[in-house]
């Protein structure tokens, strides 16, 4: 009988990883983008590369990079074509209720027909973020933040639970991040939105324990995916930076204007997060992490994954060090 995994976001980073590597390992994926129809086999595959080499800073500046060698294990890299070619795309956007409710619906009866229940897993990664101060970010991209990366979600659980209660089974992963521990400096929005997902999960998760559903957050730490690019796109109105020379164009280009009064230490910041991101973990290590949680017989509510560092930072500011010493730690961590 086949299990299958919803996964929103599918189309680029983390998600598609998702999608990939639970394929991998025998279950049926059902993606979600918001251009499903426009959705290129050799693109993506270009982003799964991508996103799983290695990379190597060439100089003292660090703002050029080699790579050095592919993450990828070599049954999946053999198989990658046929991998992807399994997967199926539904458009969906999460921040529109006609178009979740639609694709959902869609995704429900599909479900039913490869297994004879429904949608077994769902797994709510589509978000994003903007990088901007808190004061200049604007109130519409305040609000698109939230739309997306927490009522997005709550679209997306409302539409999947009426069957899995019926059914009294079924598995919700929804994706917050390390930076809900950590408030990030000019993603301050996004770590707020991020907060707010682990909160509403872990109050998802009592109200369900009685129909047998399982609910758990996935905090990933840095993670080398398109999400910087994207997010500079979002904070310039600039679409995608160039492919060719991104790292050196991104540092070249932090997306507050030259005018704002926070310019400096944007530009200070942002070169700190676009260096981690580059020689961050592959997506791949969150997957793996997912298709542990959805194995588990008893699934924990918080699954932190990613780079040891970071976990570990994480863990001293919330459980050991005081407010004074964070106070001090983080502007020095984000290079302010
Ligand atoms: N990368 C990291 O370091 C990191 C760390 C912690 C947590 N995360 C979280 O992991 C998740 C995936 O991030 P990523 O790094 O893989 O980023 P990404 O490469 O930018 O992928 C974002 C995905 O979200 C989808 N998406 C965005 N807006 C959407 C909308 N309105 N409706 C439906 N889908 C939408 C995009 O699909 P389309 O554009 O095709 O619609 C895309 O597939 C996010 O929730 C992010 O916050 C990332």
């Amino acid at each position: 009988m086949y299990k299958v995994v919803v996964v929103t976001g599918a189309s680029s980073g983390i998600g598609l990883s998702h999608a990939i590597y639970l394929t991998s390992l025998g279950y049926t994926v059902l993606g979600t983008s918001r251009k499903a129809e426009k959705i290129n086999l050799e693109a993506l595959k270009e982003i799964y590369l991508r996103d799983h080499t290695k990379w190597k800073f060439l100089n003292k500046k660090k703002n050029q990079v080699k790579p050095v060698k592919s993450k990828i294990p070599k049954k999946i890299k053999t198989n990658l074509d046929t991998l992807l070619r399994k997967i199926k795309f539904y458009s969906m956007d999460v921040t529109d209720d006609i178009s979740v409710k639609k694709a959902m619906s869609k995704i429900e009866t599909d479900a039913t027909k490869l297994n004879g229940r429904g949608i077994d897993v769902l797994i709510n990664n589509a978000g994003l973020s903007y990088f901007h101060s808190a004061e200049f970010l604007s109130m519409e991209d305040w609000k698109n933040t939230f739309e997306t990366n927490l009522f997005g979600m709550v679209r997306v659980v409302k539409a999947v639970l009426p069957k899995m209660r019926e059914r009294r089974s079924g598995q919700i992963i929804n994706t917050s991040t390390l930076g809900a521990f950590i408030s990030i400096p000019f993603q301050a929005h996004y770590s707020a939105s991020k907060v707010a997902i682990k909160t509403f999960t872990e109050g998802l998760r009592i109200e369900l324990k009685e129909f047998n559903i399982k609910v758990s957050t996935i905090l990933p730490s840095d993670i080398n995916t398109n999400f910087n690019i994207n997010m500079h796109g979002l904070s310039t109105d600039e679409g995608t930076t160039d492919k060719s020379n991104e790292l050196k164009t991104m540092l070249e280009n932090p997306p507050e204007p030259k005018s704002s009064p926070y310019y400096d230490a944007v530009k200070r910041t942002w070169k700190v997060i676009v260096q981690n991101l580059i020689v961050a973990p592959p997506p791949l290590t969150i997957s793996k992490t997912v298709a542990k949680i959805i194995k588990a017989k008893k699934p924990k509510v918080n699954y932190k994954s990613g780079t040891f560092e970071q976990k570990f930072l994480t863990f001293l500011i919330r459980r050991v060090v005081t407010d004074e010493f964070v106070d001090w730690l983080l502007p020095k961590y984000f290079g302010m």
